[in-house]
């Protein structure tokens, strides 16, 4: 097709993301909310919302149970989204998922089935004061239990992480946990680059992906890593079905988490056998109805393109950046350029706790987050109790970041 002189060729036009018409997908903004809190959890579209009612309408029956024909279409539509999602971070196989609740989930459950098997005592587990308590706590409790070393690494001033401490703390760990991005900075950490020093020095590395793989494209096989985990509910997903990526010999390997149904291949009165992977990981009836919606999550999220929401955000975080820089005594937590920092923003305001910052936002029907943000280590690290947090994903828009800016405006003409 010809196209007009002047205008954008197809593959610039292909690259923009029109939220505006996006918004129209998403039938909560009718209630006229300025949605500036999907590093919490995200909102879902009208094609995630139908996926599950269809469910429900036309397939509604346990999976890998029944051999009538809804039955075998549950099962269907349930594992087909296990292949999805395999796809959606290149996994080598379906196998190498394993369905959970959320990132909390699959952090456990490598904590419990690799853990407890591996660590010993005099062990080391090596994390960051980057990560959010549940990239945190289970390997805490890890350690504690072993009486191994639990080593953290420190981050920078600007808030980056501090690579050089993070590559001494690695030395004798078995197994180095890190996020792809921060919850609270945005700081990204060169993920590659550590899964290939926890490589060099004998430990495994697990990725908490929870604030990552909702906007950027996820590769576990160029990053390396041994164990990845996010939750659906953050990337358009209904509650309730998170995954857990581990590498298949890994996997092999491991003790489940949870023992009873479907998680066997024979059970004898005096012991039982494990099913194959993923399957020995997934005890009990899932959230079938959550696992079919993250399909079509993941479909909505394919064809909005995940580079063109990554670019999105980072103008909104620009943007974001600039307007609360005018807000006097307002301090931006992590690093000034967006090109570093994911889809969020969190700042403290002099004088202001940020409990009324939200409460005085909300009044204006913008709706962000306060608090510790699940990361006290890391707020201890900042020197401030809490912070207040705006985030944003692929329906927001210029206009949802000037009513930020503005109703900012009004706390600080209060509190002045
Ligand atoms: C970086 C990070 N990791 C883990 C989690 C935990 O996610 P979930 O509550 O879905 O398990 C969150 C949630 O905010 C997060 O931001």
């Amino acid at each position: 097709m010809m196209w007009r002189k002047g205008a954008m060729p197809p593959t610039w036009r292909e690259k923009m993301l029109d939220a505006k018409k996006i918004r129209k997908d998403f039938p909560v903004f009718d209630t006229g909310i300025i949605y500036l809190d999907s590093a919490a959890t995200s909102q879902k579209p009208r094609q995630v919302i139908e996926a599950v009612s269809n469910f429900y309408k036309t397939k509604n029956s346990n999976v890998a149970r029944g051999l009538y024909r809804i039955a075998e279409e549950a099962t269907m539509a349930y594992e087909s989204v296990r292949k999805k999602a395999a796809s959606f971070i290149n996994a080598r196989e379906a196998g190498e998922i394993i369905f959970t609740r959320n990132t909390t989930e699959g952090a456990n459950l490598v904590m419990r089935g690799w853990g407890e098997k591996n660590m010993g005592k005099g062990g080391k587990v090596a994390t960051t004061m980057l990560e959010h308590h549940t990239n945190f706590v289970p390997w805490q409790v890890l350690a504690k239990r072993k009486g191994a070393e639990f080593a953290v690494a420190e981050i920078t001033d600007e808030g980056l992480l501090d690579e050089a401490d993070l590559e001494q703390k690695i030395r004798g760990a078995s197994l180095v946990a890190v996020s792809a991005a921060s919850n609270v900075l945005g700081t990204m950490p060169d993920t590659k680059k550590i899964c290939r020093i926890a490589h060099d020095n004998g430990a495994l590395c697990f990725v908490d992906a929870a604030q990552y793989a909702p906007s950027i494209p996820v590769n576990v096989k160029e990053m390396g890593c041994d164990f990845l985990a996010f939750s659906g509910h953050k990337m358009l997903a209904p509650f309730g079905a998170g995954v857990l990526y581990g590498r298949h010999d890994i996997l092999e390997d491991m003790d489940p988490l949870l023992y009873g149904s479907e998680m066997i291949r024979e059970v004898h009165p005096d012991h039982s056998e494990w099913a194959e992977i993923p399957h020995k990981f997934e005890a009990g009836t899932p959230a079938v109805d959550a696992v079919v919606g993250l399909g079509a999550a993941m479909d909505y999220l394919s064809s909005a393109g995940l580079e063109n929401i990554r670019n999105h955000e980072m103008e909104l975080v620009k943007l974001m950046l600039e307007r609360l820089s005018e807000i006097k005594g307002l301090e931006i937590l992590g690093p000034e350029d967006p090109g570093r920092r994911g889809a969020l923003v969190a700042f403290t305001v002099e004088g202001v706790h940020p409990h009324d910052i939200s409460a005085m936002l909300s009044e204006d029907n913008v709706c962000v987050r306060s608090g510790h943000h699940c990361a006290m280590p890391l707020h201890t690290r900042l020197g401030v109790a809490a912070s207040t947090r705006a985030s944003v994903y692929l329906y927001n828009t210029k206009e949802d970041i000037d009513a930020l800016a503005e109703s900012l405006h009004k706390v600080e003409k209060l509190f002045k």
